[in-house]
């Protein structure tokens, strides 16, 4: 079979044949922990569920517009308002998850020959993503050093170095280091950005309400309104409201942008679920006490994961300031000459030896490093780390 070249340019998602392989093993009976998962192990807020159903019986089981019920695009621009940034329900557009809403705005904005930055560690889909629409990622490495964060001095070396770049893609609280950028730090690159009109930011705030240290974490257009007609943010259902499997997430833009988007859905995907989106509508109302109290356990998880893996003689690992994962890194056991040759050998050791999956760095463009998932009980975060202990003791 010939195939067309754009799918020989992407591998399948690591993450998910990671968990997918940690599932195998656990429904063979084998006693696997499982660091993997990227979603939340709470289950979906039941008034959400409520609504859903409801909807279902009222017959909203229909087409709907392409971008979304009106309803929700309202929904969603009056959450933004509420945090104080302005945003009008034509400037949204509800696709089928956070990653749909990404795919389609790489597909309408780059092209063959230009280029994207991405900073590493990034989340595994942007660079496929960027392969996909036929451009370029460009994955400056923004390590340890800078707390996984792109610096302004990184970022203009980038734009200065290459007259192609088009976007940016930018993540806080980021998947897989769970940093987050400060509102002085978002500015500090958006200045930068003021001498380069022609590049676009993405701004993806998937885990903004799982932000450790403020209520909600800082804004890029917030930061730079005026980037405001060149920046397109990404947000969604599935973290915040542990919606993974209802497959609802936005993008909010300039108009010209959304329209765009939106033709493509149109003739591609069409609507998300119907009865998904009127859930979505109830999720909006979600009372703050309750998405607050899964940030608490989170919390917690975090504080304990990150005490008990520190504790691992050679193991470092930063207390991230949101999302739900940590992101340690292991040089000391990783490398040329060290008792593994890559993160891939030690991810693969740690699921066949000490039973516990983890996801390697080198997946997310930062070798040496591991990605674990606390979106796991107190019970298996104690029981897995001493497995890997253990294992590399
Ligand atoms: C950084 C980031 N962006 C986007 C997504 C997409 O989420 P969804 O498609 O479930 O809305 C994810 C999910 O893992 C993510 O981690």
């Amino acid at each position: 079979m010939k195939f067309a070249a754009r799918i020989s340019r992407v591998q399948p998602s690591p993450t998910l044949a990671i968990t997918a392989k940690a599932k195998a093993m656990k429904a063979d009976g084998i006693d696997v922990v499982s660091f993997g998962a990227g979603e939340p192990d709470f289950n979906t807020p039941a008034q959400i569920c409520e609504a859903a159903k409801a909807a279902i019986d009222a017959g909203h089981t229909r087409y709907t517009p392409a971008v979304g019920i009106p309803q929700l695009r309202k929904a969603i621009a009056e959450d933004y308002k509420r945090r104080g940034r302005d945003v009008a329900a034509n400037q949204v557009i509800v696709g089928v998850g956070g990653k749909h809403a990404l795919y389609n705005a790489t597909q309408v904005l780059f092209d063959e020959g230009d280029k994207v930055i991405i900073p590493a560690p990034y989340w595994v889909s942007y660079p496929a993503q960027v392969l996909l629409a036929d451009a370029e990622p460009v994955l400056p490495f923004a390590g340890p050093e800078s707390d996984f964060r792109l610096t302004p001095d990184q970022l203009r070396a980038e734009l200065q170095a290459d007259a192609n770049i088009r976007g940016l893609i930018l993540c806080s609280p980021s998947n897989p280091t769970g940093s987050v950028y400060s509102l002085e730090e978002l500015q500090a690159l958006g200045a930068v950005l003021t001498d380069y009109p022609d590049v676009v930011v993405f701004f993806d705030a998937m885990y903004d309400r799982l932000c450790y240290d403020e209520e909600i974490a800082a804004d890029f257009v917030q930061a730079n309104p005026e980037l405001a007609d060149r920046t397109v943010t990404f947000n969604g259902f599935s973290k915040t409201y542990a919606m993974t499997g209802w497959r609802l997430g936005y993008a909010i833009g300039p108009v010209e942008i959304i329209k765009a988007m939106s033709k493509l859905q149109s003739q591609s995907t069409s609507n998300p679920t119907s009865f998904a989106q009127y859930g979505a509508v109830n999720a909006l109302s979600l009372p703050d006490s309750e998405i607050d109290a899964m940030k608490a356990v989170f919390k917690r998880r975090r504080d304990l994961i990150v005490d008990r893996l520190n504790a691992i003689e050679g193991v470092h690992c930063a207390t991230p300031g949101g999302a739900f994962y940590v992101f340690p890194d292991l040089t000391s056991f990783v490398g040329e000459g060290k008792r593994f040759a890559t993160d891939l050998e030690l991810a693969d050791f740690l699921l066949e030896k000490a039973l516990v999956a983890v996801v390697p760095g080198s997946a997310f463009g930062a070798p040496g490093h591991v990605r674990l998932s606390y979106a796991t009980s107190d019970e298996l975060i104690e029981e897995g780390i001493r497995r890997i202990a253990e294992a590399l003791s």
